[in-house]
């Protein structure tokens, strides 16, 4: 088998730029079919190869995962202001801080985040008016936002949220891959970067007025780390990391999760009347309500439009993978939306059909990994599912949303795939 990796669209000076850049959603969906399951890309300065296959990935996450390490760009990228946050950290510091936000995500803790999250979202949508028409990104992040302020922070109300979510958005932004052929250093004055320092600021701020904010003595996450702290097991600044990294990854995700959840449902009636008939009938919500076809909606959104739409790896150890040698130091992408459209695993893969979930069909675990895997998978995975369900039940079970001509979400490739403007639903009662 040949040596060399393909590389895509192989230019000179602007590298892959020009088939990545444009419309990286579009590439990655042929990428495999094209290029086969393991292909570089390179722009100036960055340089990765892509593992499009579920096996691969697997191998990468799990069975060999201690070749791979988490990438320093994005370590770098986010580690400046998430520090030793359960995301960004590595080794020892990452095992030690991810046992101090665990208690945080015992299935017992979580299904005692149902009331709070039914409650939040039934104020969400007390407050829209009949014939209106919402941007429903904005919602859902208003939400999620103030279910991640009230269970994990302890606060009712957060004024800071709208500050918040733009300031998010700064961040986020500068994942994007870059709409010119090269990477742009963190250090370079231009002003996307000047945003992101800001706005990393003004974070770190404003998780420190919400810890002033706590009153001592209760149970949620930020509770447990400071009695952490007076304890002397944990200094001031981890627990501003871990605060942070939890506000970061728990509610722009969940949001964007949301909003294609809503979307896609309004833009497919018969599977949005699926839905609305089982919430409707089905009594008081909690962490136990059996919402299946509720699920499988969430579920189908999660494969089509995978918030976290890329990981990344680098190797630590030399690997080889489909008969090609992957050096010390690569940068490895498992990329969900490549894989979660591929037609290998899924008829009819860009069609919006939960129906396909409850049908047997035989595919490789990786075939799906919304939340990633191995000892790194996302801690906030069973919250996230259960804010989701009982977010879409509790809207529905209130509200008609209806689709606009202008509903059909298109994703941005920044840290997360959010919608790239408002994303509008009419609101009946
Ligand atoms: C639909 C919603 C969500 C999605 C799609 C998602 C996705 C992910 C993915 C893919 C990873 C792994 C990243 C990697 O391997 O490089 C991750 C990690 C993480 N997520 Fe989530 N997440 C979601 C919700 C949440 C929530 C609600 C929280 C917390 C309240 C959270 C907290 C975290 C943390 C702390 C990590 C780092 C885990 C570690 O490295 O030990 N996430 N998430």
């Amino acid at each position: 088998m040949s040596e060399t990796i393909p590389t895509v669209g192989r230019l000179p000076v602007v590298g892959s730029a020009l088939e990545v850049g444009s419309d990286p959603f579009d590439f990655l969906e042929g990428a495999a079919a094209e290029y086969g399951p393991v292909f570089r890309v390179s722009i100036p300065g960055l340089s990765f190869v892509c593992y499009a296959d579920a096996k691969l990935v697997e191998r990468a996450l799990v069975t060999e995962r201690d070749r791979y390490r988490k990438d320093d760009r994005e370590r770098d990228l986010l580690g400046g202001f998430l520090g030793e946050g359960a995301l960004t950290a590595r080794g020892e510091r990452w095992e030690r801080g991810r046992r101090q936000v665990q208690p945080a995500f015992t299935p017992g803790r979580i299904a005692a985040y149902a009331e709070e999250m039914v409650g939040q979202t039934e104020r969400v949508v007390g407050e829209w008016a009949d014939c209106e028409v919402i941007d429903v990104h904005e919602e859902a992040t208003r939400l999620t936002l103030s279910i991640v302020a009230s269970t994990m922070f302890g606060l009712d109300s957060l004024e800071e949220a709208g500050t918040i979510a733009e300031r998010v958005d700064a961040i986020t932004d500068r994942f994007a891959p870059s709409r010119l052929p090269v990477e742009i250093p963190l250090w370079a004055p231009t002003p996307a970067n000047r945003r992101y320092r800001r706005a990393a600021g003004d974070l770190e701020e404003i998780v420190d007025r919400l810890i002033d904010r706590r009153e001592p003595g209760d149970e949620d996450l930020c509770a447990t780390l400071l009695s952490a702290m007076e304890a002397g097991e944990i200094t001031e600044s981890e627990v501003r990391d871990q605060l942070l990294t939890v506000l970061l990854a728990g509610h722009e995700t969940t949001a964007v999760a949301l909003t294609y959840t809503l979307a896609s449902l309004a833009t497919h009636p018969a599977e949005y009347d699926r839905v609305a008939r089982e919430v409707r009938s089905a009594g008081e919500l909690s962490a136990r309500t059996d919402l299946p076809r509720t699920d499988a909606a969430i579920r189908e959104a999660l494969r089509l439009y995978p918030p976290s739409y890329l990981l990344f790896r680098q190797t630590e150890r030399s690997d080889t993978v489909a008969g090609y040698r992957i050096p010390p130091d690569t940068r490895v992408v498992c990329p969900q939306w490549a894989i979660h459209r591929d037609p290998r695993y899924y008829d009819a893969p860009t069609a919006f059909r939960p129906g396909r979930w409850s049908k047997d069909r035989e595919r490789p675990d990786f075939a799906y990994f919304p939340f990633g895997g191995g000892k790194r998978a996302c801690i906030g995975r069973r919250f996230a599912l259960l804010e989701l369900r009982l977010a879409v039940a509790s809207i529905l079970r209130s509200v008609d949303l209806e689709a606009t001509p202008d509903t059909e979400p298109s994703p941005t490739p920044a840290l997360t795939c959010r919608p790239d403007g408002p994303v509008p639903l009419r609101v009946r009662r």
